[in-house]
Protein backbone atom coordinates (compact mmCIF):
# COMPACT_ATOMS: atom_id res chain seq x y z
CA UNK A 1 0.00 0.00 0.00
CA UNK A 2 1.69 3.88 -0.69
CA UNK A 3 -0.04 5.08 2.33
CA UNK A 4 2.24 2.24 4.04
CA UNK A 5 4.55 2.89 2.47
CA UNK A 6 4.78 7.18 3.12
CA UNK A 7 4.47 5.88 6.72
CA UNK A 8 7.28 3.74 6.84
CA UNK A 9 9.64 6.09 5.06
CA UNK A 10 8.53 9.06 6.97
CA UNK A 11 9.26 6.68 10.39
CA UNK A 12 12.64 5.43 8.88
CA UNK A 13 13.95 9.41 8.16
CA UNK A 14 12.43 11.54 11.12
CA UNK A 15 11.29 9.14 13.59
CA UNK A 16 7.82 9.81 13.59
CA UNK A 17 5.45 7.64 15.08
CA UNK A 18 2.19 8.55 13.28
CA UNK A 19 -0.18 7.41 15.89
CA UNK A 20 1.07 10.69 17.66
CA UNK A 21 -0.18 12.74 15.23
CA UNK A 22 -3.57 11.31 14.60
CA UNK A 23 -4.93 8.83 12.06
CA UNK A 24 -5.68 11.04 9.59
CA UNK A 25 -2.83 13.54 10.30
CA UNK A 26 -0.16 12.00 7.57
CA UNK A 27 -3.05 11.64 5.12
CA UNK A 28 -3.94 15.35 5.82
CA UNK A 29 -0.43 16.17 5.03
CA UNK A 30 0.45 14.09 1.77
CA UNK A 31 -3.44 15.24 0.03
CA UNK A 32 -2.46 19.03 0.87
CA UNK A 33 1.10 18.55 -0.85
CA UNK A 34 -0.68 16.51 -3.66
CA UNK A 35 -2.62 19.81 -4.17
CA UNK A 36 0.13 21.61 -4.46
CA UNK A 37 2.07 19.22 -7.04
CA UNK A 38 -1.21 19.45 -8.92
CA UNK A 39 -0.96 15.33 -8.75
CA UNK A 40 -4.58 13.64 -8.34
CA UNK A 41 -2.82 9.64 -7.72
CA UNK A 42 -1.56 8.83 -4.67
CA UNK A 43 0.93 6.48 -6.22
CA UNK A 44 2.60 9.12 -8.77
CA UNK A 45 3.06 11.89 -5.54
CA UNK A 46 4.82 8.72 -4.00
CA UNK A 47 6.93 8.47 -6.89
CA UNK A 48 7.47 12.14 -7.02
CA UNK A 49 8.28 12.35 -3.57
CA UNK A 50 10.91 9.27 -3.54
CA UNK A 51 12.31 10.89 -5.94
CA UNK A 52 12.97 14.64 -4.77
CA UNK A 53 14.77 15.91 -2.05
CA UNK A 54 12.90 19.06 -1.76
CA UNK A 55 9.25 17.15 -1.82
CA UNK A 56 10.50 14.55 1.18
CA UNK A 57 11.70 18.10 3.06
CA UNK A 58 8.32 19.38 2.11
CA UNK A 59 6.44 17.07 3.25
CA UNK A 60 8.29 16.87 7.11
CA UNK A 61 7.19 20.30 6.99
CA UNK A 62 3.49 19.71 6.72
CA UNK A 63 3.94 16.78 9.35
CA UNK A 64 6.18 18.75 12.38
CA UNK A 65 4.62 19.80 15.50
CA UNK A 66 6.25 23.32 15.91
CA UNK A 67 4.84 23.98 19.10
CA UNK A 68 6.79 25.93 21.41
CA UNK A 69 6.45 29.40 23.33
CA UNK A 70 9.32 31.24 25.77
CA UNK A 71 9.76 30.15 28.78
CA UNK A 72 7.98 26.51 28.04
CA UNK A 73 8.27 25.09 31.68
CA UNK A 74 10.29 27.74 33.31
CA UNK A 75 11.21 25.47 36.10
CA UNK A 76 13.58 24.24 34.37
CA UNK A 77 15.00 27.24 33.18
CA UNK A 78 14.95 28.34 36.70
CA UNK A 79 17.08 25.39 37.68
CA UNK A 80 19.76 26.01 35.05
CA UNK A 81 20.04 29.75 36.06
CA UNK A 82 21.13 28.88 39.42
CA UNK A 83 23.12 25.77 38.37
CA UNK A 84 25.24 28.24 36.12
CA UNK A 85 25.75 30.90 38.96
CA UNK A 86 26.27 28.74 41.36
CA UNK A 87 28.13 25.53 40.53
CA UNK A 88 29.19 26.08 36.83
CA UNK A 89 31.00 29.59 37.21
CA UNK A 90 32.51 28.77 40.47
CA UNK A 91 34.29 25.85 39.03
CA UNK A 92 34.72 26.97 35.02
CA UNK A 93 35.81 31.46 35.94
CA UNK A 94 37.07 31.54 32.24
CA UNK A 95 35.50 29.02 30.85
CA UNK A 96 32.45 29.30 27.80
CA UNK A 97 29.28 27.39 28.79
CA UNK A 98 28.19 25.06 25.60
CA UNK A 99 24.49 24.98 24.89
CA UNK A 100 22.47 22.89 22.42
CA UNK A 101 18.58 23.58 21.98
CA UNK A 102 17.26 20.51 19.53
CA UNK A 103 14.57 20.64 17.94
CA UNK A 104 14.77 24.45 18.27
CA UNK A 105 11.79 24.63 16.27
CA UNK A 106 10.89 28.82 15.58
CA UNK A 107 13.53 29.91 18.15
CA UNK A 108 11.60 30.36 21.27
CA UNK A 109 13.53 27.78 23.49
CA UNK A 110 17.53 28.71 22.26
CA UNK A 111 16.27 32.62 22.74
CA UNK A 112 14.93 31.91 26.50
CA UNK A 113 18.36 30.63 27.11
CA UNK A 114 20.37 33.58 26.10
CA UNK A 115 17.94 35.40 27.87
CA UNK A 116 17.83 33.57 31.00
CA UNK A 117 22.06 33.73 30.84
CA UNK A 118 22.21 37.69 29.99
CA UNK A 119 19.77 38.05 32.82
CA UNK A 120 22.03 36.08 35.03
CA UNK A 121 25.29 38.61 34.10
CA UNK A 122 26.69 36.31 31.54
CA UNK A 123 28.31 37.84 28.76
CA UNK A 124 27.78 36.67 25.20
CA UNK A 125 31.33 35.91 25.00
CA UNK A 126 30.82 33.63 28.06
CA UNK A 127 28.42 31.17 26.21
CA UNK A 128 27.76 29.33 22.90
CA UNK A 129 24.20 28.29 22.13
CA UNK A 130 23.79 25.84 19.17
CA UNK A 131 20.16 25.67 17.50
CA UNK A 132 18.73 22.30 15.62
CA UNK A 133 15.60 22.02 13.91
CA UNK A 134 14.51 19.70 11.01
CA UNK A 135 11.87 22.74 10.03
CA UNK A 136 13.63 24.94 7.37
CA UNK A 137 10.58 27.02 7.93
CA UNK A 138 11.06 27.12 11.13
CA UNK A 139 14.62 28.12 11.16
CA UNK A 140 13.65 31.01 8.95
CA UNK A 141 11.20 32.38 11.69
CA UNK A 142 13.66 31.80 14.46
CA UNK A 143 15.95 33.58 12.39
CA UNK A 144 14.10 36.82 12.07
CA UNK A 145 13.15 36.93 15.27
CA UNK A 146 9.84 37.97 15.38
CA UNK A 147 7.10 36.62 17.47
CA UNK A 148 3.64 36.99 17.99
CA UNK A 149 1.15 37.03 21.19
CA UNK A 150 0.93 33.46 21.45
CA UNK A 151 4.83 32.70 21.96
CA UNK A 152 4.36 34.26 25.17
CA UNK A 153 2.32 32.39 27.20
CA UNK A 154 4.00 32.19 30.36
CA UNK A 155 3.47 35.52 33.45
CA UNK A 156 5.67 37.39 33.96
CA UNK A 157 6.55 39.41 30.94
CA UNK A 158 9.11 41.44 31.73
CA UNK A 159 11.84 39.96 29.87
CA UNK A 160 9.84 41.16 26.57
CA UNK A 161 9.54 44.50 27.64
CA UNK A 162 13.86 44.14 27.98
CA UNK A 163 14.48 42.35 24.82
CA UNK A 164 11.99 43.01 22.15
CA UNK A 165 10.64 45.88 20.85
CA UNK A 166 6.73 45.72 19.95
CA UNK A 167 6.10 46.54 15.90
CA UNK A 168 3.06 46.37 13.94
CA UNK A 169 4.04 42.93 13.35
CA UNK A 170 4.52 41.47 16.47
CA UNK A 171 7.31 41.75 18.56
CA UNK A 172 11.05 41.98 17.38
CA UNK A 173 13.38 40.15 19.15
CA UNK A 174 16.97 42.82 19.83
CA UNK A 175 19.80 41.90 17.77
CA UNK A 176 21.87 41.44 20.77
CA UNK A 177 19.86 38.45 21.85
CA UNK A 178 19.66 37.31 18.02
CA UNK A 179 23.31 36.90 18.08
CA UNK A 180 23.85 34.90 20.30
CA UNK A 181 21.93 32.19 18.86
CA UNK A 182 23.53 30.00 15.98
CA UNK A 183 20.67 27.94 13.96
CA UNK A 184 21.11 24.88 12.08
CA UNK A 185 18.94 22.82 10.22
CA UNK A 186 19.17 19.07 10.46
CA UNK A 187 17.86 15.77 11.61
CA UNK A 188 18.43 14.43 14.90
CA UNK A 189 18.35 10.94 13.50
CA UNK A 190 21.04 11.29 10.81
CA UNK A 191 24.30 9.27 12.16
CA UNK A 192 26.26 12.47 11.55
CA UNK A 193 24.57 14.56 13.55
CA UNK A 194 26.38 17.72 14.64
CA UNK A 195 29.68 15.46 14.07
CA UNK A 196 32.96 16.81 15.31
CA UNK A 197 31.13 19.47 17.26
CA UNK A 198 33.37 19.86 20.51
CA UNK A 199 30.66 18.33 23.61
CA UNK A 200 27.80 20.54 25.40
CA UNK A 201 27.49 20.96 28.86
CA UNK A 202 23.84 21.76 28.72
CA UNK A 203 21.43 20.01 26.21
CA UNK A 204 17.50 21.32 26.34
CA UNK A 205 15.75 18.16 24.30
CA UNK A 206 12.51 18.97 24.73
CA UNK A 207 8.82 17.57 23.97
CA UNK A 208 10.28 15.19 20.68
CA UNK A 209 10.16 12.60 22.22
CA UNK A 210 6.58 12.14 22.41
CA UNK A 211 6.33 12.26 18.25
CA UNK A 212 8.56 9.26 17.71
CA UNK A 213 8.72 5.72 17.54
CA UNK A 214 10.61 3.30 20.51
CA UNK A 215 13.45 2.47 17.76
CA UNK A 216 13.89 6.61 17.42
CA UNK A 217 13.59 7.38 20.68
CA UNK A 218 16.59 5.17 21.12
CA UNK A 219 18.73 6.23 18.15
CA UNK A 220 17.58 9.80 19.57
CA UNK A 221 19.27 9.30 22.91
CA UNK A 222 22.40 7.61 21.88
CA UNK A 223 22.28 10.71 19.72
CA UNK A 224 22.61 12.68 22.75
CA UNK A 225 24.74 10.68 25.09
CA UNK A 226 27.70 11.20 21.92
CA UNK A 227 27.05 14.95 22.62
CA UNK A 228 26.54 15.62 26.23
CA UNK A 229 29.87 16.19 28.32
CA UNK A 230 30.30 14.26 30.92
CA UNK A 231 29.91 16.29 33.77
CA UNK A 232 26.61 18.03 31.48
CA UNK A 233 22.70 17.98 31.94
CA UNK A 234 20.03 17.18 29.80
CA UNK A 235 17.04 18.49 30.17
CA UNK A 236 13.88 16.74 28.75
CA UNK A 237 10.10 17.86 28.43
CA UNK A 238 7.69 17.22 31.61
CA UNK A 239 5.84 14.57 29.42
CA UNK A 240 9.12 12.70 28.72
CA UNK A 241 10.94 11.62 31.48
CA UNK A 242 10.96 7.88 31.20
CA UNK A 243 13.08 4.26 30.81
CA UNK A 244 14.14 5.12 27.31
CA UNK A 245 15.64 8.41 28.82
CA UNK A 246 16.97 6.54 31.99
CA UNK A 247 18.76 3.49 29.90
CA UNK A 248 21.50 6.20 29.49
CA UNK A 249 20.84 9.17 31.91
CA UNK A 250 20.41 9.15 35.54
CA UNK A 251 17.31 12.27 36.69
CA UNK A 252 18.31 14.48 39.53
CA UNK A 253 15.42 13.90 40.59
CA UNK A 254 14.13 17.74 41.38
CA UNK A 255 10.57 18.52 41.40
CA UNK A 256 8.93 20.08 38.04
CA UNK A 257 12.54 19.89 36.67
CA UNK A 258 13.69 16.95 34.21
CA UNK A 259 17.16 17.30 34.25
CA UNK A 260 19.18 13.75 33.92
CA UNK A 261 22.83 13.37 34.00
CA UNK A 262 25.05 10.52 32.17
CA UNK A 263 25.08 7.44 33.47
CA UNK A 264 29.01 6.64 35.21
CA UNK A 265 28.23 3.17 35.34
CA UNK A 266 26.05 0.71 34.21
CA UNK A 267 24.89 -1.32 37.08
CA UNK A 268 22.41 1.54 37.94
CA UNK A 269 23.95 2.24 41.51
CA UNK A 270 25.62 5.74 40.21
CA UNK A 271 25.50 8.17 43.31
CA UNK A 272 25.06 11.83 42.46
CA UNK A 273 24.63 15.08 44.07
CA UNK A 274 21.77 16.40 43.01
CA UNK A 275 21.68 20.14 43.86
CA UNK A 276 23.79 23.02 42.95
CA UNK A 277 25.78 24.50 45.22
CA UNK A 278 23.36 27.76 46.15
CA UNK A 279 24.07 29.44 49.12
CA UNK A 280 21.15 31.16 49.38
CA UNK A 281 19.97 27.41 50.30
CA UNK A 282 20.57 24.72 52.71
CA UNK A 283 23.82 23.20 52.13
CA UNK A 284 24.78 21.00 49.60
CA UNK A 285 23.41 17.27 49.97
CA UNK A 286 24.74 14.38 47.62
CA UNK A 287 21.78 11.80 47.34
CA UNK A 288 21.19 8.01 46.17
CA UNK A 289 19.39 7.87 42.78
CA UNK A 290 16.22 6.49 44.88
CA UNK A 291 16.61 9.36 47.92
CA UNK A 292 13.57 11.87 47.26
CA UNK A 293 15.21 15.26 47.20
CA UNK A 294 14.47 17.67 49.68
CA UNK A 295 11.02 19.79 48.84
CA UNK A 296 12.62 23.13 50.34
CA UNK A 297 15.48 23.09 48.07
CA UNK A 298 15.21 25.09 44.72
CA UNK A 299 12.12 26.91 45.48
CA UNK A 300 11.32 27.76 42.15
CA UNK A 301 9.34 30.89 42.70
CA UNK A 302 11.98 32.39 44.83
CA UNK A 303 13.79 34.15 41.36
CA UNK A 304 11.76 33.43 38.61
CA UNK A 305 14.52 33.50 35.49
CA UNK A 306 11.96 35.95 33.60
CA UNK A 307 11.20 38.28 36.23
CA UNK A 308 11.32 41.93 35.06
CA UNK A 309 14.98 42.45 37.13
CA UNK A 310 17.56 40.65 35.60
CA UNK A 311 19.92 39.07 38.75
CA UNK A 312 23.92 40.23 37.63
CA UNK A 313 25.32 37.51 40.16
CA UNK A 314 27.73 35.83 37.46
CA UNK A 315 31.43 35.25 38.22
CA UNK A 316 31.03 35.84 41.80
CA UNK A 317 33.75 33.46 43.30
CA UNK A 318 32.30 30.31 44.84
CA UNK A 319 34.56 27.74 46.47
CA UNK A 320 33.58 24.44 45.55
CA UNK A 321 31.90 22.83 43.00
CA UNK A 322 28.70 20.55 44.44
CA UNK A 323 28.41 17.98 41.41
CA UNK A 324 30.58 15.38 42.87
CA UNK A 325 30.41 11.68 41.95
CA UNK A 326 30.41 9.90 45.49
CA UNK A 327 31.44 6.23 45.72
CA UNK A 328 28.77 3.63 45.57
CA UNK A 329 25.96 3.44 48.46
CA UNK A 330 26.07 1.17 50.90
CA UNK A 331 22.83 -0.48 50.82
CA UNK A 332 20.54 -1.27 47.95
CA UNK A 333 18.36 1.56 46.85
CA UNK A 334 15.11 2.09 47.55
CA UNK A 335 12.18 3.04 44.77
CA UNK A 336 10.57 5.88 45.07
CA UNK A 337 6.55 5.81 44.83
CA UNK A 338 5.66 7.14 41.88
CA UNK A 339 2.81 9.45 41.31
CA UNK A 340 0.44 7.57 39.39
CA UNK A 341 -0.13 9.89 36.32
CA UNK A 342 3.64 9.60 35.70
CA UNK A 343 3.48 5.72 36.14
CA UNK A 344 0.84 6.03 33.31
CA UNK A 345 3.28 8.10 31.37
CA UNK A 346 6.12 5.72 31.79
CA UNK A 347 4.02 2.58 30.92
CA UNK A 348 2.53 4.78 27.43
CA UNK A 349 6.50 5.39 26.87
CA UNK A 350 6.96 1.44 26.79
CA UNK A 351 4.05 1.23 24.39
CA UNK A 352 2.09 -0.69 27.11
CA UNK A 353 -1.02 1.28 26.73
CA UNK A 354 -3.83 -0.86 27.67
CA UNK A 355 -2.06 -0.84 31.51
CA UNK A 356 -1.74 2.68 31.23
CA UNK A 357 -5.32 3.40 30.30
CA UNK A 358 -6.08 1.24 33.22
CA UNK A 359 -3.92 3.57 35.73
CA UNK A 360 -5.34 6.43 34.79
CA UNK A 361 -8.48 5.40 34.73
CA UNK A 362 -8.21 4.01 38.13
CA UNK A 363 -6.82 6.96 39.59
CA UNK A 364 -9.71 8.99 38.14
CA UNK A 365 -12.01 6.64 39.74
CA UNK A 366 -11.01 8.58 43.19
CA UNK A 367 -9.71 11.90 41.57
CA UNK A 368 -12.84 12.65 39.28
CA UNK A 369 -12.20 16.39 38.83
CA UNK A 370 -8.06 15.72 37.66
CA UNK A 371 -8.75 17.69 34.16
CA UNK A 372 -4.79 16.61 33.50
CA UNK A 373 -5.34 12.55 34.19
CA UNK A 374 -8.39 13.17 31.57
CA UNK A 375 -5.54 14.76 29.35
CA UNK A 376 -3.47 12.22 29.86
CA UNK A 377 -5.95 9.44 29.23
CA UNK A 378 -7.18 10.77 26.02
CA UNK A 379 -3.31 11.12 24.61
CA UNK A 380 -3.26 7.50 25.82
CA UNK A 381 -6.39 6.05 24.23
CA UNK A 382 -5.86 8.21 20.94
CA UNK A 383 -2.40 5.92 20.89
CA UNK A 384 -4.49 3.05 21.00
CA UNK A 385 -6.27 4.08 17.98
CA UNK A 386 -9.61 4.87 20.25
CA UNK A 387 -10.68 8.50 18.90
CA UNK A 388 -13.87 8.77 20.32
CA UNK A 389 -12.95 7.75 23.68
CA UNK A 390 -9.87 10.30 23.82
CA UNK A 391 -11.93 12.86 22.50
CA UNK A 392 -14.38 11.92 25.81
CA UNK A 393 -11.96 12.58 27.83
CA UNK A 394 -10.52 15.86 26.20
CA UNK A 395 -14.02 16.93 26.28
CA UNK A 396 -14.63 16.03 30.14
CA UNK A 397 -11.34 17.87 30.64
CA UNK A 398 -12.58 21.31 29.16
CA UNK A 399 -15.89 20.69 31.36
CA UNK A 400 -13.77 20.53 34.28
CA UNK A 401 -11.03 23.68 33.05
CA UNK A 402 -12.96 25.53 30.39
CA UNK A 403 -9.89 26.98 29.71
CA UNK A 404 -7.56 24.21 29.61
CA UNK A 405 -5.02 24.45 26.40
CA UNK A 406 -3.73 21.02 26.12
CA UNK A 407 -7.19 19.82 26.05
CA UNK A 408 -8.42 22.48 23.62
CA UNK A 409 -5.61 21.75 21.41
CA UNK A 410 -6.00 18.62 21.21
CA UNK A 411 -9.74 18.34 20.43
CA UNK A 412 -8.76 21.23 17.45
CA UNK A 413 -6.30 18.25 16.09
CA UNK A 414 -8.60 15.67 15.87
CA UNK A 415 -11.55 17.71 14.58
CA UNK A 416 -9.19 19.37 11.86
CA UNK A 417 -8.05 15.79 11.00
CA UNK A 418 -11.48 14.93 11.24
CA UNK A 419 -12.34 17.65 9.04
CA UNK A 420 -14.77 19.35 11.05
CA UNK A 421 -13.57 22.60 9.99
CA UNK A 422 -17.14 23.99 11.88
CA UNK A 423 -15.68 22.79 15.16
CA UNK A 424 -11.77 23.24 14.72
CA UNK A 425 -12.78 26.84 13.70
CA UNK A 426 -14.48 27.13 16.89
CA UNK A 427 -11.81 25.71 19.20
CA UNK A 428 -9.29 28.10 17.35
CA UNK A 429 -10.81 30.98 18.18
CA UNK A 430 -11.14 29.74 21.94
CA UNK A 431 -7.43 28.98 22.15
CA UNK A 432 -7.10 32.30 20.52
CA UNK A 433 -8.72 34.60 22.78
CA UNK A 434 -7.18 31.96 26.02
CA UNK A 435 -3.81 33.44 24.42
CA UNK A 436 -4.30 36.57 24.25
CA UNK A 437 -6.13 37.05 27.82
CA UNK A 438 -2.57 35.16 29.54
CA UNK A 439 -0.34 37.41 27.15
CA UNK A 440 -1.68 40.52 28.59
C1 LIG B 1 7.05 20.61 19.67
S1 LIG B 1 8.48 21.29 18.91
C2 LIG B 1 9.53 21.42 20.32
C3 LIG B 1 10.22 22.76 20.41
C4 LIG B 1 10.91 23.07 21.75
N1 LIG B 1 11.97 22.15 22.05
C5 LIG B 1 9.93 23.11 22.88
O1 LIG B 1 9.94 22.23 23.74
O2 LIG B 1 9.14 24.06 22.95
C6 LIG B 1 9.03 19.87 18.01
C7 LIG B 1 10.03 20.19 16.89
O3 LIG B 1 10.74 18.99 16.54
C8 LIG B 1 11.20 19.15 15.23
N2 LIG B 1 11.64 17.84 14.75
C9 LIG B 1 10.86 16.77 14.43
N3 LIG B 1 11.62 15.73 14.06
C10 LIG B 1 12.92 16.14 14.16
C11 LIG B 1 14.16 15.51 13.92
N4 LIG B 1 14.22 14.23 13.55
N5 LIG B 1 15.30 16.23 14.09
C12 LIG B 1 15.24 17.53 14.47
N6 LIG B 1 14.08 18.18 14.71
C13 LIG B 1 12.94 17.49 14.57
C14 LIG B 1 10.00 19.76 14.53
O4 LIG B 1 10.35 20.41 13.34
C15 LIG B 1 9.44 20.70 15.60
O5 LIG B 1 9.88 22.02 15.36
Amino acid sequence: MVWDEIERKLRKKIGLDPKTLGSYAIAKAVRERMAVCGVENVATYFNIWLCSPEELQALIEETVVPETWFFREPESFEFLRRYVLFDWLPTHPEGVLRLLSVPCSTGEEPYSLAIMLLDAGLSPSNFVIDAVDISKKAQEKAKQGLYREHSFRGKPLGFRHRYFQKTPHGYQLSPAVKETVNFIQGNLLEPLFLYGKPLYDIIFFRNLLIYLEPAARDRAMQVLNRLLSPTGLLFVGSAEAGPVIEKRFISLRHSMTFAYRKRQKSDGTDRFCILPNDPEHAPLRVLQPSSPPSPSRFNCASKPVHSAEPAPEARRSHPQSSWAIAPSPPSPPKRIPESPLIHARHLADLGRLNEAAQVCETYLSQHRTDANAYVLLGEILQGAGHQERAEQCWEKAIYLEPHHYEALMHLLLLKESHGDLTHASALRQRIQRLLKSQGE
